[in-house]
C-alpha cells in the first residue's frame, strides 16, 4: 500500500500514492472499526456522506465479510431531489446494501428523524469550496446548522447561490453537534485543490470554510488523502 506519509497533528492525515491505495485504506480502516463496535457494543452506527469520493470505498466495503445484520446507517446529508441520480440514498442502496453487506439496515435521511445515535464511523467529503456534509458557506441556513448547541440533529437546508451545491440547493443534512458525535470522522479528500483549501480552512472563519468545524474532533478526525 502506497501509504506516503502520516503527519502526527492534533487530527490524524494519511497521505497516498494512488487513489486505489486510498479506496484500499479507507475500505480496511472502515471496516477494522465496524468490526471493533460490533465486538464492544453489538452493532455499529455508520453515517455516510454522497458525493464521487466514497463511491469505490462503498462498493469495496460492500465485499466485505463483516457481521453486515448489526450495521445500522444513515446519511450525513442528502439532496432534496426526485432525481434518483442526484439522490445519496439511492447511491448508498446500490453500491453499499449489495454483495455482503446486503443485510445492513440503511434508513435515508428523513426530516423527521430526530436524534441521532452515537455514530462509530461518520464518513465525510469536502468541496473546494470548503463545504463538508451540507454545510454550504453562503449558505442562509449555516449558522443554524453550524449551531453547537443545536438540538436540530436533522435540518433542511437551503443552499441556494452556492456553487458548492451544484443542482443540488435543496438538502437535509446532520448538524454539527450530530455529526461530530461520532468515535472517529473519516474525512475523505483527492486533488492538490481539496487539500489546500482543508489546510488553509484553520486561518478561516468556519462559515467561509465548514470543514474547519471537523478539526474540533482532534484525534478523533482522520484525513486520508491522494494527489
Ligand atoms: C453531497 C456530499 C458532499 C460531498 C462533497 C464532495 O451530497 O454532495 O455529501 O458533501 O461530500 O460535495 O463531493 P465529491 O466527493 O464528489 O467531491
Amino acid at each position: 500500500m502506497g501509504l506516503a506519509a502520516v503527519t502526527p497533528t492534533e487530527y490524524n492525515i494519511s497521505v497516498f500514492e494512488t487513489h486505489e491505495d486510498l479506496v484500499s485504506a479507507s475500505t480496511d480502516w472502515i471496516a477494522g472499526r465496524i468490526k471493533a463496535a460490533i465486538s464492544k457494543r453489538g452493532m455499529a452506527n455508520l453515517a455516510l456522506s454522497g458525493g464521487s469520493t466514497p463511491k469505490p470505498v462503498y462498493a469495496a466495503l460492500s465485499r466485505c465479510d463483516l457481521l453486515w445484520e448489526s450495521v445500522w446507517a444513515t446519511l450525513v446529508d442528502d439532496r432534496l431531489t426526485d432525481d434518483p441520480s442526484g439522490s445519496n440514498a439511492v447511491m448508498v442502496n446500490e453500491l453499499l446494501k449489495q454483495n455482503k453487506a446486503r443485510k445492513m439496515i440503511f434508513r435515508a435521511l428523513k426530516p423527521e428523524a430526530g436524534a441521532q445515535p452515537q455514530f462509530d464511523v461518520a464518513i465525510v467529503g469536502m468541496g473546494t469550496d470548503g463545504h463538508t456534509a451540507s454545510w454550504f458557506p453562503g449558505s442562509r441556513d449555516i449558522q443554524r446548522v453550524l449551531d453547537p448547541k443545536s438540538n436540530d440533529a436533522v435540518q433542511v437546508i437551503d443552499a441556494a447561490g452556492c456553487p458548492g451545491a451544484g443542482n443540488y440547493p435543496k438538502r437535509i443534512t446532520l448538524s454539527l453537534p450530530a455529526l461530530m458525535n461520532s468515535r472517529d470522522v473519516l474525512l475523505l479528500i483527492t486533488g492538490a485543490e481539496k487539500l489546500k483549501v482543508f489546510e488553509q480552512s484553520a486561518q478561516m472563519s468556519v462559515y467561509d470554510a465548514p470543514v474547519k468545524a471537523l478539526r474540533a474532533a482532534g484525534p478523533r478526525l482522520t484525513v486520508m488523502w491522494a494527489p
